[in-house]
């Protein structure tokens, strides 16, 4: 009888003390997961950051021989909607006396419009070109003023240390716009 009590009284505690160590468990648990959800949540990327991975620019606004500089990715693009002459210019080059060698038509998908993203392939400042006085360089284009790189009006390097054009992004245009990214 006494031992059945005791027995009895054991069990009780013991499964006061389970209770306690599942409760105290099951707690933790959910402390570690409202943690833990935070943490995996920053590692996706934020709506802005998705945002940026492409960007539209609506054309239409814009009227030939202007030129806009929109971000994308964090690094300017440089669109400009290219006169005739600008785009015989492009053309009317021996493209195999070119430091990087690329025909105007690999570079612009219609004529028109030249995209590319606006660093200086020599050490990354943002040439000069795309404001009204601005000095563009011998060939018309973009002036890094940093070291002196002269860029065409297809964004080529002509003159001074940069070893390459001026990048063309990947973009899609329809609609009269313009999808970069
Ligand atoms: Fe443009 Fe050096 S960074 S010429």
């Amino acid at each position: 009888m006494a031992d059945g009590a005791h027995t009895a009284g054991a069990e009780d505690g013991e499964t006061r003390r389970d209770f306690l160590l599942l409760t105290t468990v099951a707690m933790g648990a959910v402390g570690v997961g409202s943690i833990a959800w935070p943490i995996i949540d920053s590692m996706n990327p934020s709506a802005d950051v998705l945002a940026l991975a492409s960007t539209e620019v609506d054309l239409s606004p814009m009227s030939e021989g202007q030129r806009i500089t929109v971000t994308w990715r964090g690094n300017p693009v440089f669109i400009d909607y290219r006169t005739d002459e600008q785009i015989e210019e492009a053309l009317n080059v021996d493209v195999a006396e070119l430091r990087d060698p690329e025909p105007d038509g690999l570079r612009a998908q219609d004529p028109k419009w030249l995209i590319v993203i606006g660093v200086c392939t020599h050490l990354g400042c943002v040439p000069l070109g795309q404001k009204a006085g601005e000095p563009r360089g011998e060939y018309g284009g973009w002036f890094c003023p940093c070291h002196g790189s002269h860029y065409d009006t297809s964004g080529r390097i002509r003159k001074g240390p940069a070893p390459l054009n001026l990048p063309v992004p990947p973009y899609e245009m329809s609609d009269g716009k313009v999808l970069i990214g």
